[in-house]
């Protein structure tokens, strides 16, 4: 059997494009969208980053009529650590066929050496696309200057903890300090002009931006939840019946393996689906 169907199917939707369609429309049909992801990242061969780019471009077309094309790219993929200008290309072509398509293109953020590159490339490619969005990590000490320059620039961001390991210079450690900073940053977020994607399965945070929005009287078209494709579905549903958007994190491909470990690390509870999943 193959080992993305034995250890991380819960996670990722399958190894070919047409997998996370597949997923996509029958999410759709719950009045739930989502972003797809098509898995890999560190990509130092030209060549690599070239079908990687492809391969997103070939996604967005994919994705038929009547499912959002929305997708989520890690530019590490597409030439980042081998020049910005190559960089630059690659993903300025996908934003093409984003444009010609209708799609949107959310820019993942990976870890801290890389943090600074992104911003400045998604700075540039705004400049040109409005079909593009950017993720800033609660948990990094920068960040308060990103929510600002991107508040003040409409950007549109989706906000989550982050999710590399980063040391004590770049990034808070404890949990409550991190919750504190995105509820903060949620606000400001959800204050400003652009939607705000607010991506997280914690339910303290959750509760706190349904709050807020609440109090706020704020349009659902001014924010949506996001989540990861396996974690919690029951509260997917759950949002949508009372109103709310939901979109959903959807991984394909073959190089599953670094997205698997970042799930299975963050929380134990995941390890135990997958061993329930083993063994039924
Ligand atoms: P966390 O895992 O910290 O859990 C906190 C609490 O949430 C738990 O104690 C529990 O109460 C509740 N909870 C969590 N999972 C649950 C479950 N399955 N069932 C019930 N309760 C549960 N990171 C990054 O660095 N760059 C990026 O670009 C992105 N992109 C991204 C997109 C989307 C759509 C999501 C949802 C997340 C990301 N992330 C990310 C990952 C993010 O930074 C973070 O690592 C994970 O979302 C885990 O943090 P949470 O806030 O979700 O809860």
């Amino acid at each position: 059997m193959n080992p993305l169907t034995i250890f991380a199917s819960r996670f990722v939707a399958g190894e070919r494009p047409q997998d996370a369609v597949r997923v996509g429309e029958r999410l759709q049909a719950k009045g739930i969208k989502a972003t797809f992801d098509k898995l890999g990242e560190d990509v130092l061969d030209q060549h690599a980053a070239q079908r990687a780019t492809t391969a997103s471009c070939e996604l967005l077309r994919l994705v038929p009529a009547g499912v959002e094309r929305n997708i989520s790219i890690k530019m590490s993929s597409m030439g980042q650590q081998i020049s910005r200008e190559l960089c630059l290309e690659n993903v300025s072509k996908i934003l093409d066929v984003a444009r010609e398509t209708g799609g949107f293109v959310r820019l993942d953020m990976e870890g801290s050496k890389l943090t600074e590159s992104t911003i400045t490339i998604f700075q540039e490619l705004r400049q040109r696309h409005d079909n593009v969005g950017i993720v800033l990590q609660a948990y990094l000490h920068r960040t308060p200057d990103d929510v600002k320059e991107a508040l003040r620039r409409k950007d549109r961001v989706r906000l989550c903890k982050g999710a590399y390991k980063e040391p004590a210079s770049l990034a808070w450690q404890d949990m409550d300090q991190i919750r504190e900073r995105f509820r903060h940053y949620t606000r400001l977020l959800l204050d400003g002009g652009r939607p705000a994607a607010i991506a997280t399965h914690d339910e303290s945070l959750v509760k706190d931006a349904l709050a807020y929005v609440a109090e706020r009287q704020l349009e659902a078209s001014r924010y949506e939840f996001q989540m990861l494709y396996g974690l919690r579905p029951r509260r997917w549903d759950e949002l949508v019946a009372a109103g709310h958007r939901m979109r959903i994190y959807v991984p394909y491909g073959t190089h599953w393996f670094p997205y698997f470990y970042r799930r299975l690390r963050e929380r134990k509870e995941n390890i135990f689906f997958v061993l329930r999943g083993l063994f039924e």
